[in-house]
């Protein structure tokens, strides 16, 4: 299949990228470098054995669209471009909802104009906001938190209907998890800027002796340790789910969650961390984050039955993976 992946120099979409050239799809990336490198594209090659065609642009600018639609020929689109960072979106909605709003349309519109019959969408498990975990993926959506988790409820609406209303059109939305780790080669990986909001690139940053300690956001949940309890998913497995998901469009609104079904403290993070990289994280424990909810895990079994993914990579690897690919490009 050729497949378009708009994002695809990102974290998630890098790794799509390798797993869907091993799959012998033909790819054609945009990315507009608003979070990330355009030299992620020499590792790609080399993990790919070949050059992907790559066009730097926005995927709101319809005319720029249109040069890439009019060269090539479309059997699937994957989207992850979007701006992700809750906090940021906070302070600034229409940045948000503007990019991300904006961007899944005009992909619509291409998709309908050229004729493309599929699009998987990155959504997220912030969807369901705080609602008893295994979260699966009948239950009601929640109002959202913040404006990030809103452009993920809305974009999942516009997909959903404008795929009830055509013929010719399907669509899946992922909802991942808590997304971690690296290409085991160490030659890509999450590179976040700034100070990282996210539990594993700020253990690395601390591992590294990049930051001093480890602030643990609440040790009094109603959890096994107290602390905050996730499910962290390997890119690489994530990846993979993007290639099974793109190959078998089985209804015309396909919904799953990509998970593990297991839900990981942030102590047992630190300590598998420490074990496997044999490298100490100090923390302190200090007063919970607003907005985080205490227990978020997927039920991950639909996704299995319907289109036989399932997570193969271990907390040993996610450990593992995120800590080589830093010390090889950061440390
Ligand atoms: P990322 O920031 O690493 O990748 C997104 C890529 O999209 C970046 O390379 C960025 O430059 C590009 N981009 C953003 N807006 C664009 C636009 N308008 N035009 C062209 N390119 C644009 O993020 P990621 O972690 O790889 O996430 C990928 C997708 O998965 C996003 O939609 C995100 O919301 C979703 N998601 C991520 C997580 C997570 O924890 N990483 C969890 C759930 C959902
Ligand atoms: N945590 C810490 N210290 C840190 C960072 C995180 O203790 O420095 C804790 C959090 O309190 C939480 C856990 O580690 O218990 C995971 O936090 P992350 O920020 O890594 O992940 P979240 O589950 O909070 O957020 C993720 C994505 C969001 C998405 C959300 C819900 O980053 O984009 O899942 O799907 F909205």
């Amino acid at each position: 299949m050729k497949i378009l992946v708009t994002g695809g120099l990102g974290f998630i979409g890098s790794h799509t990228v390798v797993a869907l050239n091993e799959a012998s799809h033909d790819i054609v990336i945009i990315d507009n470098l608003i979070n990330s490198q355009k030299s992620v594209l020499n590792p790609l090659t080399e993990l790919c054995g070949k050059e992907i065609p790559f066009y730097e642009g926005d995927v709101q600018d319809l005319a720029f669209l249109e040069t890439v639609f009019k060269n090539h020929s479309f059997d699937g689109i994957i989207h992850f471009a979007a701006l992700k960072a809750v906090g940021e979106s906070v302070l600034e909605p229409l940045k948000y909802y503007d990019n991300n709003l904006n961007a899944t349309m005009a992909l619509v519109k291409m998709a309908s104009t050229y004729h493309v019959p599929h699009l998987v969408f990155s959504s997220s498990a912030t969807v369901y906001g705080d609602q008893p975990s295994p979260l699966k993926e009948t239950f009601s959506l929640l109002p959202p938190t913040n404006p990030y988790g809103a452009t993920k409820q809305m974009s999942e609406s516009i997909l959903k209907d404008v795929a009830r209303s055509s013929e010719n059109f399907k669509v899946t939305l992922l909802r991942y998890f808590n997304p971690v780790g690296a290409h085991e080669s160490g030659l890509i990986g999450e590179s976040p800027q700034g100070i990282p909001n996210n539990l594993m690139p700020y253990i690395v940053d601390v591992a590294l002796k990049k930051r001093s300690h480890l602030n643990v956001y609440g040790n009094d949940y109603p959890t096994k340790d107290g602390t905050g309890v996730r499910d962290y998913i390997h890119v690489v497995d994530l990846a993979n789910a993007h290639v099974l998901a793109i190959e078998k469009p089985l209804e015309t609104i396909n919904i799953y969650n990509v998970g593990t079904s297991k839900g990981i403290s942030v102590l047992e993070m630190i300590q598998a961390f420490e074990k496997v990289n044999q490298v100490k994280v100090p923390y302190s424990i200090t007063k919970r984050r607003d907005g985080d909810i205490a227990v978020s895990y997927a039920d991950a079994s639909k996704i299995k039955k319907m289109i036989g993914f399932e997570a193969k990579k271990t907390l040993e690897d996610m450990v593992k993976d995120s800590y080589h690919f830093a010390v090889k490009n950061h440390g």
